[in-house]
């Protein structure tokens, strides 16, 4: 017995010697008096207690998951422009609904027509047979609003050379029978393998558009377009934000592009919701797809509510040429509602979003006509600054350690090494212990020699 107390002692004592713990190293120190060790003791109690406590709440703060706001503005010699869509207020021309003044290109299935006029003319029968195989597709219908040559006098890209873009028009829907144009979207377009569309500080986008009023088919109190700036790999869907433009002005919009970084769970920085982190889009292998974003998931989701509610899809849905249209009862007793409700869906943040704000002045064109048709819009980037809102842990791992370095540290002496050296003196003294314990075992009693011992035996 004694030989252990000596074994561990001396291992120990070996320990305390040397060790940075000098709370320790002065209480166990024989050549001090009790009363000092006492002292010496009280203080390394006192000190360790400290350690615990600063510890813990540090611990319990971090466990809070707060953040703190960080916001830097930063210059950019480019930017990526944003896709603009237009919505003429009423997207229908009267024109096109006189089918005998129509070529045979231009021509569009008179039924479809007929529903479309009865439709707004809220004169339309719903049971009535003539439409019993009829399920309006987007080509039909495309034929019946206006088109890209028809609303836009000229547009062109000034960079600095002016280039025309009247082609880069794609054709979207807000909602049903609400014919828009998209110029630099690429959320719809599979195909696309663009550079991104980029702006310099004296780029400007000019369009000298036309609401062709005298043509409105079906609303005409209101005459202008609605006008959306969105991200080019985020869909308008039909409660998007926008503005109305009227005619008889010029706008110039200025923008300035914000980025907003989001924390996920556990932190759920953006009131209180858990955000999605968002993987780069694969451009470049196979059709393009867009990242993730919440236009596109609320519209994905109404895409599905539809489709899983009434069967089929509509125009203003995600669809392609394998998509099953709707007739015209799916199309009124189901799907108009359920594409535009108001329903909830689970749609996340992405953790980084683009969104762009602008400034718009505008000025009257000088009237050539009483009641104007036309106006001009001017889009560049106001100045070549983006804001990004970033929101960050206010603790990380890295200052639990940090801390804890130095508290440790301060209070006691201490660092990481110190611990290991800890645990080396523990595990050595465990081992003495060990030993010691199998001598006396040995010492005492001699275990029966066993036959198993000997694998050659069958011990079964
Ligand atoms: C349809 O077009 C024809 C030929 O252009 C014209 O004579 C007729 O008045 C038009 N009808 C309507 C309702 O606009
Ligand atoms: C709608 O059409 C159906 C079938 O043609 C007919 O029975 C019904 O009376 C019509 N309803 C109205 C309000 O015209
Ligand atoms: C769209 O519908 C018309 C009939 O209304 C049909 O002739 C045409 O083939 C359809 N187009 C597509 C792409 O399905
Ligand atoms: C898709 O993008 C490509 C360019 O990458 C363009 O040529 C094509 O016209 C676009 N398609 C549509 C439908 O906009
Ligand atoms: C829509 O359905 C597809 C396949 O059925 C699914 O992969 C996707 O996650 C769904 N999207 C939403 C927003 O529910
Ligand atoms: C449907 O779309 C695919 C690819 O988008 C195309 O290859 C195919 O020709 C289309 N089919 C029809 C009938 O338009
Ligand atoms: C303990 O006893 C075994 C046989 O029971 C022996 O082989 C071994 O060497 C002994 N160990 C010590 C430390 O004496
Ligand atoms: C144990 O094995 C050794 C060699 O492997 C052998 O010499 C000895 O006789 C064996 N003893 C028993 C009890 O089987």
């Amino acid at each position: 017995m004694a030989g252990i107390k000596h074994r561990l002692s001396s291992i120990w004592g070996e320990f305390l010697n040397e060790t940075t713990l000098h709370g320790c190293k002065n209480t166990f120190n024989k050549q001090h008096g009790p009363l000092k060790r006492t002292l010496w003791f009280l203080c390394v109690i006192i000190m360790g207690g400290i350690l615990v406590y600063t510890t813990c709440t540090f611990c319990m703060k971090y466990l809070d998951f707060d953040f703190v706001t960080r916001t830097s503005v930063i210059y950019n010699p480019e930017l990526e422009f944003p896709a603009i869509t237009l919505c003429n207020l009423d997207p229908l021309d009267k024109n096109k609904f006189n089918i005998s003044a129509m070529d045979d290109i231009h021509k569009a299935d008179p039924l479809v027509a007929d529903y479309v006029e009865q439709f707004l003319r809220g004169s339309l029968n719903v049971s009535d047979s003539k439409w019993l195989d009829l399920r309006p597709n987007e080509t039909e219908l495309n034929k019946l609003g206006f088109g890209i040559h028809d609303i836009i006098r000229y547009a062109y890209l000034i960079d600095p050379k002016p280039s025309p873009v009247e082609s880069e028009f794609s054709i979207t829907y807000r909602k049903p029978l609400e014919k828009c144009f998209t110029f630099n979207g690429r959320y719809m377009n599979k195909t696309y393998d663009r550079k991104p569309l980029k702006f310099k500080a004296d780029s400007i986008l000019f369009l000298h558009l036309d609401t062709n009023k005298d043509r409105y088919a079906f609303y005409s109190q209101a005459v202008g377009f609605r006008l959306f700036l969105h991200h080019p790999d985020e869909p308008i869907h039909f409660r998007s934000p926008s503005s109305v433009f009227s005619p008889g002005y010029m706008y110039e919009i200025t923008i300035s592009e914000k980025r907003y970084k989001y924390l996920p769970t556990p932190y759920n920085s953006y009131q209180n919701q858990d955000c999605r982190q968002v993987e780069k889009s694969n451009q470049g292998s196979g059709e393009y797809r867009s990242p993730y974003s919440r236009a596109g998931c609320i519209l994905e989701c109404r895409t599905n509510r539809t489709q899983s509610l009434c069967g089929c899809i509509i125009e203003s849905l995600l669809h392609d040429n394998s998509s099953v249209l709707c007739d015209i009862p799916q199309r009124h007793f189901c799907a108009m509602s359920s594409s535009t409700s108001r329903e909830f869906c689970d749609c996340k943040r992405p953790c980084l979003e683009t969104k762009y704000d602008y400034e718009l002045s505008s000025f009257p064109l000088t009237p050539n006509r009483q009641t104007p048709s036309e106006f001009v819009v001017t889009i560049s980037f106001k100045d070549m600054m983006v804001t990004t809102v970033e929101h960050e842990p206010e603790l990380d791992f890295g200052d639990i350690i940090s801390h804890l370095g130095g508290y440790m540290g301060f209070c006691l002496g201490a660092s990481v090494l110190t611990l290991f050296e800890l645990v080396e003196v523990v595990l050595k003294s465990l081992k003495a212990i060990g030993l010691h314990r199998h001598c006396t075992v040995n010492s005492t009693q001699i275990p029966p020699a066993n036959p198993c011992e000997n694998h050659t035996t069958d011990c079964n």
